[in-house]
């Protein structure tokens, strides 16, 4: 039988899974109510979803957490749920066991993902606790629209959302420096751009190849006395490593404040 999909909150990230989900035929757009004040009805026209209100939408089997932490408490006010249902969380932040006391009896799966869940490309953490079947089902859900990595430590989310919830905005910020650095050098702006992200999208599939190392790859573009290992001399004296080593750690130590 087709599982219902509820939507407590369908912004940017909720918004993200649900076009990945549908895209990738993990869901079916017949069986999910969004309730979303603000993206609701355009959801429902656009990609044939119901739009409702919350009662109805956490009438679903699996419920999608989705608002911003601030919001939980509205989101779920007023709403009864039973040992039936899964609730998954992909709020940052808020513990699992803060969630299961407020949605008790349903059984939840906290996970963090990011916003390339929309084009197949999203990467999420899956908190391993929880019955196994449900961890199993969700890692296998999230695995649809990218890569989705199940993790037993709930303390790890804080670096994990360093570096996958935050990675990409310094991932961003490399490209935009490479494409300006190609554009010093006489290439078009938009040329250097699309260059920039083809480049990214390639070493990232290398990297991503089972038994792949980046050290490795890094020796393997980097010949004697080449261009490679020229630029490579530049980033090192300029503290390149370090930078992304202390940026992941203060992403990891901002989770850990917010989360107090
Ligand atoms: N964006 C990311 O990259 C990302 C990555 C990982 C995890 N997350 C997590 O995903 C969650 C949502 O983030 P977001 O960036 O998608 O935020 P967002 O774009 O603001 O989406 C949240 C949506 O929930 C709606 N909403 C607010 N209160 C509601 C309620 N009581 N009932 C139903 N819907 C309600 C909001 O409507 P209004 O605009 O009208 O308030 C908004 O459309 C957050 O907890 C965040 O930690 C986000």
């Amino acid at each position: 039988m087709q599982r219902t999909f509820g939507f407590l909150g369908c912004g940017r990230m909720g918004g993200a899974l649900l076009d990945g989900w549908l895209d990738a035929g993990a869901i079916a757009a017949g069986a999910v109510t969004v309730a979303d004040p603000h993206t609701g009805a355009a959801l429902a026209d656009a990609r044939g979803v119901k739009a409702g209100d919350r009662e109805a939408a956490a009438k679903a089997d699996v419920v999608v957490l989705a608002v911003k932490p601030h919001y939980l408490d509205a989101a779920l006010s007023g709403l009864s749920f039973s040992a039936d249902q899964l609730v998954i969380s992909v709020m940052a932040g808020v513990p699992r066991a803060t969630i299961a006391e407020k949605v008790a009896p349903a059984r939840v799966v906290r996970t963090m993902p990011n916003l390339g869940a929309r084009i197949g490309v999203g990467v999420a953490l899956v908190l391993g606790q929880g019955e196994p079947g449900d961890v199993q089902a969700v890692a296998d859900l999230f695995g649809a629209v990218g890569h989705a990595e199940v993790v037993a430590d709930e303390a790890l989310f804080h670096a994990g959302t360093a570096l996958v919830g935050s990675g990409p905005a310094y991932l961003f910020v490399a490209m935009q420096a490479m494409a300006d650095g190609a554009v010093a050098g006489g290439m078009p702006r938009e040329a250097a751009r699309r260059l920039a992200a083809a480049t990214v999208r390639a070493a990232g599939a290398l990297a991503g190849e089972p038994g792949a190392h980046p050290e490795a790859l890094k020796d393997a573009v980097a010949s004697p006395g080449g261009t490679t290992i020229a630029a490579l001399g530049i980033l090192e004296r300029s503290g390149f490593r370090g930078a992304l080593f202390d940026a992941v750690r203060a992403a990891a130590e901002r989770s850990r404040e917010l989360a107090r």
